[in-house]
């Protein structure tokens, strides 16, 4: 006879055996999971972290062709969600129903494509967990005795006396009081396992990633393992134990079993014979001890096969330390989305943090990610180039010629290492590579300078030149697919190509030369717009308001998005039809080359005695068009009133191209 325990009380489910060996894989499959989230709490953007993080993983894996399985969902049970609900004056089960249905809201906003969400009060999980408990009951591993020792409600785990920190809880981001627990218990032997589990791990160098938390945890185990008590008796609100229901199954066995009950583990097995063992468990590291410990050692217990990798990654914290709710600091991912999109958001969490470490959040560091990377140097690469294609191609992807093959070369290296970079689930790395293309083709473009090479008959040189920006800027969008939901297409779109890169195969999309010559391109607004970042945001804590004095100032990070260069004035005619208009052309070195500048100081300088002259010129401004002539970049000059303008030079010779800081 079976117990479930639901909301109305406990009912009887009927015995059903389980037969759930694997059978051999034939197609290519990736079983992804997520922790399963506590729905105690409104769920921060660290938590959003795990999951978005699991997602570009899923979809990378997609991409490449796997037959995908990934997995999340809410570990609903124990004395923590009963004691919320209490005092939220609500049943558990009505409590519950209301967080859940927000989380999966936020997952829908953030557009994670799970597979499958597990909630442990359904049904399908309750009966696996009870089916699980019985047969290692049945096989001896689990014996009743009586506990006496400290528990954490707050972090749902037992400690040892000599575990405690100054009589509290050891974890360092909880600090709360212990209770004293004494009760009859259910014990799970993790000690019979522990030489076993350690033989495991060290012949398995890749089932706990990274490195140095495989050795956190096998130090663990070296240290001697206890046995575990799985069962509670003081509340009500878990799994009843098979045959003993004044016992609930401890939170963290129940929660564990989900990555088996989802697949109907004991039931028609079909999912699971497909799709276990993990390939990934993703968890935070603070929850590392529970899934390389407790449940390999569950699944021993079982005789099932272990999970291929448990990857530990590090934490978002803020400069107070980690966010919790206690400390009043969480940041709410669905203001955040909101106010920067989903791109923004994902690309964030997923750049700002080396994978496996810790990175900091502020939304200082979220705009600057936003201004630099996505609106600066990607957003304006495709808007310069496709504004190039307007001017000079008729707005038509250009005809490459052979010979230039540097950056068909930098993209293929560029894409080997992003895969090893995504197979080894290193996902700010990976991007880091995807950028590192961007910031190429920003240079090359700036090194070749095509609108220079199309005024000497270049054409063919300056063609090449388009169409391998263009090209890469395409397998660019191509390895942003599984980061970013909507800016991939966008590209694309741009670039005048009809499909989306989504759904497309890999190979295809990262192959050089996918872009079609002559196809019309459809030059839009920005992909981000820049942020406006304000004084006040950098210094949150500045008294004054808006209209004061120091709200003026600018801090050094955004001066130095001036690009000013020393540009020698090569040439300078008047402009037909203006009497205020100059056209110099300008030297500005090998890294950028040549420069035309329409300028307006045809009233205070004659063009001749303007050629020679070392003049200070803004690099990074948008080009324009002035009485129809390009002007690209701008010079500084000081004014006072309509008659007084004086161009600022340098004090002496100094190679033009030379940075001004
Ligand atoms: N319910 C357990 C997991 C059971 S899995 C069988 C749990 N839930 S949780 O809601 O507290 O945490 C879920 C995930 O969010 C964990 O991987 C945790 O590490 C992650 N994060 C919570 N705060 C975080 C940050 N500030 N930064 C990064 N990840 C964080 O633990």
């Amino acid at each position: 006879m079976r117990y479930h325990f639901n909301a109305m009380g406990v009912t009887h489910l009927s015995t059903k055996t389980s037969r759930g060996t694997p059978s051999p894989k034939t197609k290519k499959t990736f079983y992804i999971t997520t922790p399963i989230y506590y729905p105690s709490d409104k769920l921060h953007i660290g938590h959003a972290y795990t999951t978005v993080a699991a997602d570009a993983i899923a979809r990378y894996k997609r991409f490449k062709g796997f037959d995908v399985r990934f997995l999340t969902g809410t570990d609903e049970h124990g004395q923590k969600i009963e004691r919320r609900a209490k005092e939220a004056g609500k049943t558990p089960q009505q409590f519950v129903d209301e967080i859940v249905a927000g989380i999966k809201d936020l997952w829908s906003l953030l557009r994670i494509s799970y597979d499958d969400f597990i909630r442990t009060t359904e049904r399908r999980h309750i009966e696996v967990v009870q089916d699980v408990f019985e047969k290692i009951l049945k096989k001896g591993d689990i014996y009743k005795s009586e506990y006496e020792g400290w528990y954490c409600v707050p972090c749902e785990t037992f400690w040892l006396e000599r575990q405690l920190e100054d009589g509290k809880c050891p974890n360092p981001d909880c600090r709360r009081p212990v209770e004293l627990v004494r009760e009859e218990s259910y014990f799970f032997k993790l000690s019979k396992y522990q030489d076993k589990l350690i033989r495991y791990i060290e012949e398995n160098p890749d089932f706990i990633k990274p490195a140095s938390r495989r050795n956190e945890m096998l130090n663990f185990c070296k240290s001697g393992l206890e046995d575990l008590c799985v069962s509670r008796t003081t509340f009500n609100w878990g799994i009843p134990v098979p045959g003993d229901p004044k016992h609930v199954v401890y939170v963290w066995f129940d929660a564990l079993t989900n990555y088996i009950s989802a697949l109907g583990y004991g039931r028609d097995g079909e999912e699971f014979r497909k799709y276990w063992p993990a390939d990934l468990h993703l968890v935070g590291k603070e929850i590392m001890r529970f899934h390389t410990i407790i449940w390999p050692i569950i699944l021993m217990a079982l005789d099932l096969p272990l999970p291929k990798q448990v990857f530990g990654h590090g934490w978002l914290v803020l400069e107070g330390g980690k966010m919790s709710k206690s400390k009043g600091n969480v940041i709410d991912p669905v203001v955040l989305v909101d106010k920067y999109g989903v791109d923004a958001v994902r690309y964030f969490l997923l750049r700002e943090v080396p994978f496996g470490s810790d990175g900091y959040y502020s939304e200082e560091a979220l705009k600057g990610r936003i201004n630099s990377d996505l609106a600066n140097d990607l957003g304006n690469l495709l808007h310069r180039s496709l504004g190039l294609v307007e001017r000079y191609w008729d707005g038509r992807v250009p005809t490459p010629q052979a010979g230039d093959t540097s950056m068909a070369d930098y993209a293929r290296e560029v894409v080997k290492k992003y895969e090893e970079a995504m197979d080894g689930f290193l996902l700010s790395d990976a991007l880091t590579t995807v950028f590192s293309l961007v910031t190429r083709c920003n240079k090359y473009l700036d090194e070749e300078a095509p609108w220079a090479k199309m005024p000497r008959g270049e054409e063919a040189a300056a063609s090449t030149v388009l169409y391998n920006v263009l090209e890469s800027v395409r397998i660019v969008a191509g390895l942003l697919v599984p980061f970013l939901v909507e800016t991939p297409e966008a590209i694309w779109t741009q670039l005048g190509i009809d499909e989306s890169p989504r759904g497309k195969r890999w190979e295809e999309v990262v192959a050089w030369g996918g872009l079609k010559p002559s196809t019309r391109t459809r030059k839009a607004g920005p992909l981000f717009p820049r942020i406006e970042i304000r004084t006040q945001d950098a210094h949150p804590s500045t008294e004054g308001g808006a209209g004061e004095a120091g709200s003026e100032l600018i801090d050094i990070e955004r001066f130095k998005e001036l690009d000013l260069r020393v540009a020698k004035v090569t040439a300078a005619e008047a402009v037909s039809g203006s009497k205020k208009l100059l056209k110099l052309q300008l030297d500005v070195g090998d890294g950028i080359g040549q420069r035309q500048v329409v300028a307006g100081i045809a009233k205070h300088y004659k063009p001749e005695d303007l050629v020679g002259k070392y003049v200070v010129l803004v690099a990074n401004l948008k080009p324009a068009v002035l009485k129809g002539i390009r002007s690209e970049g701008m010079i500084l000059a000081a004014s006072h009133g309509e008659d007084c303008l004086r161009l600022l030079t340098v004090d002496g010779e100094i190679p033009p191209g030379s940075g001004i800081s």
